[in-house]
Formats: structure tokens, sequence, C-alpha cells
């Protein structure tokens, strides 16, 4: 039976890891061919390896999403091995920040962090889209957060968040007339190595225990699995979704539903 994304090109952005590993594999088994894009080609070559191993077909480029020449070459490299590009995921992300306010934040930190999370989706859609109007149209999804809703970090990553947000809804009402839909995936706590990072500075700050700051984040007293991202992110890629766009899904445990109200 063909997979959900049988014969179709994505490019997966940040997939060395976490995330944008998982929906790589996943997309893979339906089918779909892969370019797995992060900062290094060496870093890449690990998901495209598993994907190949697995019986699928993938290449593994390196380069920066904040970059033009980078984002050019990617997007170029993509169409010239793996064809007609149709799917997009804007997934690399970074929180430089840690937890520090707003007041003793550098200025480095939050240039970065911004330049990665809202310039890289921005610049990516901007040289891919030319490719997906070739190929007859597509999906795009940008990978926010919770943190675009709730002040779950720090200023520049929440404020880059809601940012790819508002750049999906315009993107969407955009590209509707090129058959290409946009939408915005919002991923709560979820078991990768940003979310591991994370938690370690945060108990370093003082919180209690891990699981107590874990209650806070999910109903479910549980963080994602990387995967359960990846099953999302292949509802808004697939024709399943074919009337969606302009949308934010939160995939989030329950967490936004439970912001300020004590768990019973
Ligand atoms: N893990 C969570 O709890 C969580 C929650 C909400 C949102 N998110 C978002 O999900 C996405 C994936 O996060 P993750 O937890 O899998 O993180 P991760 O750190 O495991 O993976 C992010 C990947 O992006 C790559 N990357 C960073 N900067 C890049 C750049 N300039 N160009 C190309 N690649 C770059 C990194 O090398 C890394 O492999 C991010 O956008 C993140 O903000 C994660």
């Amino acid at each position: 039976m063909p997979g959900k994304l049988q014969d179709r090109v994505a490019v997966i952005t940040g997939a060395a890891g976490g995330i944008g590993e998982a929906t790589a594999l996943l997309f893979a088994s339906e089918g779909a061919r892969i370019a797995v894009v992060d900062l290094t080609q060496a870093a890449a070559e690990g998901t495209a390896r598993r994907i190949r191993t697995a019986g699928g077909r993938a290449i593994a480029i390196g380069g920066d999403v904040t970059v033009t020449a980078d984002v050019r070459r990617i997007i170029d490299r993509a169409v010239a091995e793996l064809g007609p590009l149709s799917i997009l995921v804007n997934n690399a992300g970074v929180d430089l920040e840690g937890r520090i306010n707003i007041v003793d934040v550098s200025e480095e930190a939050f240039d970065r962090t911004v330049a990665v999370n809202l310039k890289g989706p921005w610049l990516m859609t901007k040289h891919a889209v030319p490719a997906m109007i070739a190929a007859g149209g597509g999906a795009i999804i940008n990978v926010a957060s919770l943190a675009a809703y709730i002040a779950a970090s720090s200023a520049g990553y929440c404020a880059s968040k809601a940012g790819v947000v508002a750049l999906s809804k315009v993107a969407a009402v955009e590209l509707a007339q090129h058959n290409i839909r946009v939408n915005t995936l919002c991923p709560g706590a979820t078991e990768t190595p940003m979310a591991r990072h994370e938690r370690e500075k945060l108990l370093a700050l003082g919180h209690p225990t891990a699981s107590d700051l874990i209650d806070r984040m999910s109903v479910f007293g549980r963080m994602a699995a990387p995967e359960e991202m990846a099953r999302a992110m292949l509802f808004l890629a697939s024709e399943d979704s074919s009337y969606v766009t302009g949308h934010s899904l939160n995939v989030d445990g329950g967490w936004l539903a439970m912001s300020g109200v004590r768990k019973v």
C-alpha cells in the first residue's frame, strides 16, 4: 500500500536529532524522499543513514538556515538530487538565552535566538516557494512552541515563536493561490536534547524535582516523545489535512489548558 507521502520530496531542517529526526524517519516510512538538513553535513548524515538503512531514500545537507547562500544551496540540492519539492518542515530552533531575564540576557544570545527561530523559517520559505510552485504546490510546517502563547521561556525564544505563528498565517494567505498550505506546530515539553538541557538549567536554578517540573507542563505527568510531534507533522503534511491552513496545532499534553490552574 502506498504511504501517505508516497514519492513526495521533503526538506526538514534541524533533523539531526530530536523532533526533526523523528519526523524525517516517519515521513520516509510513509514514502517521502527526505533532505535531512542540519548545521553540519556530518550531523545530518546520521539521520539520512538511518533512513537509507530502513529502505528509504535520503540525503544529508549541512547548512545554516539563517544564511541565504546556504538556504539556496539546500533547496537546489534537494530538488536536483530528490526531485520536485512539495514539503518543507522548518523545525530548526535554538533557545540560547537560558533562563536569564530581559535585563541580563546578552544582545548576541537574543539576536541569534531570533535569527534561527524566526528569520530561518522566513528565509527557507522565501527560497523554497518557487520550487514548490514549480512542483504544483504542497505543505509548509513551521515549528513554533507553546512558548508562543505563555511565558514558558525567555523573551527572545517566546517572542520568536509567537512570530512564527504570525509568519505562518501571512504565508498561508499569500500562498493559497499556489496550492501551498502553511501551518504551525506548537509542541509542549518534548523529550529531546533541547528539553533535557532546559530541564538541567531549571534544576540548577533551584526547582525542586524534575517530576514536579513535568507536572506543571502536562496533565499526563510525562513529556512527549518526539514521535508524537512527528505524527502531528504527518497530519499537517499529508492530504489528511487538505482543508487546514493558517492553523496552529498545539500538541502540548494539556499544558495550555492547565496554565494557571492547580492540577486536580
Ligand atoms: N523539545 C521541546 O520541548 C520543544 C518544545 C517546544 C518547541 N520545540 C521546538 O521544536 C524544534 C525542535 O526542537 P528539539 O527539541 O528537537 O531540539 P534539538 O536541539 O534536539 O534539535 C534542533 C536541531 O536544530 C539544529 N539547528 C540549530 N540551529 C540551526 C541552524 N541555524 N541551521 C540549521 N540547523 C540548526 C540543531 O543542530 C539541532 O540538531 C525547535 O524549533 C524547538 O524550538 C521544542
